[in-house]
């Protein structure tokens, strides 16, 4: 079978378009979600281990999202009524770490036909040809993808990190800042790099009382953990 070739979206394209049928009815994307941030995650197979701790967390997580301003939009190859029927059996049956009557309250995308994920590169013929892998992609309120986040079928994703990262976007767009490794709230931020020869002199004489620099290309300053959670929360 000749195998298709298929561009995937790249951070900082538009988020390709498509409409689909959901176990919360239709969705025209990402019109649908202007305005607000979207998680969209692919996910193998319904009915399997790793997928259903996912949703379970996912589900449980979904609030902290919502107040982050971000909806969460799940997908597999599956069809609407097996999604239904997995849904179901999740908030009846099957209770795991703590977890049980978990209710998927956010759309779950059929896609038999495998439309939507091959315009998002969630086929990789060499982990599974009839499965999609475990992608994420992060998608701004202006419908630009921010980040990208791939895992294989075997792994199941770490949702502290997804939201870890949805802050971190929010507030480095905020802020005018960018993150260093491992950033939570309340962590220093890096400032913007000197422009001038001038402005890094200062900067080393430590002339900008708010800055620490630990040399004059890596600046940090301070932005509180209640100052950052102001301006990514709703209230
Ligand atoms: C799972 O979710 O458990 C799973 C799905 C596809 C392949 C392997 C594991």
């Amino acid at each position: 079978m000749e195998e298709k070739i298929v561009a995937m979206p790249r951070i900082g394209d538009k988020a390709p378009e498509f409409t689909a049928v959901t176990t919360q009815g239709p969705i025209n994307f990402p019109k649908d979600y202007s305005g607000k941030w979207v998680i969209l995650f692919s996910h193998p197979a319904d009915f399997t281990p790793v997928c259903t701790s996912e949703f379970m967390t996912f589900a449980t997580m979904e609030k902290q999202f919502e107040e982050a301003n971000c909806k969460l939009v799940g997908l597999s190859v599956d069809g609407l009524f097996s999604h239904i029927a997995w849904l179901r059996t999740i908030k009846e049956k099957i209770e795991y770490k703590g977890m049980k009557d978990v209710e998927v309250k956010f759309p779950l995308i059929e896609d038999i036909t495998m439309e939507v994920a091959h315009k998002y590169g969630m086929m990789q013929p060499g982990e599974s040809a009839t499965k999609a892998v475990r992608a994420v992609f992060f998608i701004d309120p202006k419908g630009i993808v921010r980040a990208i986040i791939y895992y294989p079928l075997s792994l199941g994703r770490n949702f502290d990190e997804l939201y870890r990262a949805l802050i971190a976007m929010q507030t480095a767009d905020a802020f005018n800042v960018a993150m260093p490794a491992d950033w939570r709230p309340g962590d220093p931020v890096i400032v913007p790099p000197a422009g001038s020869c001038g402005v890094a002199k200062e900067r080393m004489d430590g002339k900008d009382k708010e800055v620490t620099c630990h040399d004059w290309f890596f600046c940090t300053k301070k932005i509180d953990k209640e100052t950052v959670l102001k301006a990514v929360l709703k209230k």
